[in-house]
C-alpha cells in the first residue's frame, strides 16, 4: 500500500518533494484538489467535506496512511475526521497532519539550549482563526506564549510568480511577531518554504518550514508504528493526482516538485 499525500492545491508538492527526497523507497500518490484550492478562507463545514472526500479517494486508491499537507485542512477538519469518521469507515488506516509535526520541530528546535518562550505563526486566515497551533503547543509546553499572524496575500502571490514582490507584505505580515519579540516563527503554510530565505533574512530568528521537519516526523512515525510500514510498498514510485489541470498548474507543479512533475486530472466527489 502507499502514502498519500493531500493538499488544498500544488503548495503540498514542497512536502511532497522533500518526502521523496528523504523516504525514497516509499510509493506515494500526491492529490491536489486545483478544483477547489484555495482553502485558506473557506467555512470549517465546507473544508471538513472536502477532505473526507479525499481522504477517502486516496484510500480507495490504495493508501494505507495520508499525510495532509495542507496547514488549513490539518488546522479547521482533521482532528473531526480521524475522531468520527476515519474509526467508522476505516478504522486500520491513519490520517495524518502537519500541525502536530511542526509544533514539536518547533520547540525541539532550540534543544540544549535556551527554550522558545514565544513563538510567531505565519500562516492562513483558516488557519489562525482555528487556534490550532496555540492548541497543540499549548499541549507540548504550556508556558510558550503563541502569537499569530494571518498572511492571507502570500498564497495568491506566489502562485501567481510573486514571490519577488513579497518583502513588503512580509515586513507587514512579520511586523506584529517582531514586536512580540518571539523566538522562532512556524511557516504554518505548504507555500512559504517558497519565501524562508526571504522571511529568515527579514524575521532574525530561527524559522521552522515543513519541507525541512516533515520528513524527519513521518521517519519517526514509522519507526515507531512498525506495523503500518509493513504495509507500506517501497518500490519508489510517485504519481501526481489533481482535481483541475490549467496550463499554470502544471508549470507550478514542474516548479515545486521538478521537471517531470505530470499531473493526471481525476474526480474525486
Ligand atoms: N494548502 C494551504 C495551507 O497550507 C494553502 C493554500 C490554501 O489556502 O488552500 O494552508
Amino acid at each position: 500500500m502507499k502514502i498519500g499525500v493531500f493538499d488544498s492545491g500544488l503548495g503540498g508538492l514542497i512536502v511532497l518533494r522533500a518526502l521523496a527526497r528523504e523516504l525514497q523507497e516509499y510509493d506515494y500518490v500526491y492529490l491536489g484538489d486545483t478544483a477547489r484550492v484555495p482553502y485558506g478562507n473557506r467555512s470549517e463545514e465546507a473544508i471538513h467535506r472536502f477532505l473526507v472526500e479525499a481522504v477517502d479517494f486516496l484510500f480507495r486508491e490504495g493508501c494505507a496512511l495520508v499525510i495532509v499537507a495542507c496547514n488549513t485542512a490539518s488546522a479547521e477538519a482533521l482532528r473531526k475526521v480521524q475522531r468520527g469518521w476515519l474509526p467508522r469507515h476505516y478504522p486500520d488506516r491513519r490520517v495524518l497532519g502537519v500541525i502536530i509535526p511542526t509544533a514539536e520541530a518547533a520547540l525541539e528546535g532550540k534543544r540544549g539550549k535556551e527554550r522558545v518562550k514565544r513563538l510567531g505563526i505565519l500562516a492562513t486566515q483558516g488557519t489562525v482563526a482555528s487556534k490550532a497551533y496555540e492548541r497543540e503547543v499549548g499541549k507540548l509546553d504550556p508556558r510558550v506564549r503563541v502569537v499569530q499572524s494571518a498572511a492571507p496575500l502570500l498564497v495568491p502571490l506566489i502562485e501567481n510568480g510573486g514571490a519577488k514582490w513579497a518583502e513588503p507584505m512580509l515586513r507587514e505580515y512579520l511586523a506584529p511577531l517582531i514586536k512580540a519579540r518571539v523566538d522562532a516563527v512556524v511557516l504554518g503554510c505548504t507555500h512559504y518554504p517558497i519565501l524562508k530565505r526571504k522571511i529568515r533574512m527579514l524575521a532574525g530568528v530561527p524559522v521552522v518550514a515543513q519541507d525541512e521537519c516533515v520528513p524527519a516526523k513521518v521517519r519517526d512515525y514509522l519507526a515507531r508504528h512498525p506495523e503500518m510500514d509493513r504495509r507500506l510498498s517501497k518500490h519508489g514510485t510517485v504519481r501526481l493526482l489533481v482535481t483541475d489541470i490549467t496550463r499554470s498548474a502544471a508549470a507550478l507543479a514542474r516548479r515545486w516538485f521538478g521537471r517531470k512533475a505530470r499531473l493526471e486530472k481525476v474526480k474525486i466527489d
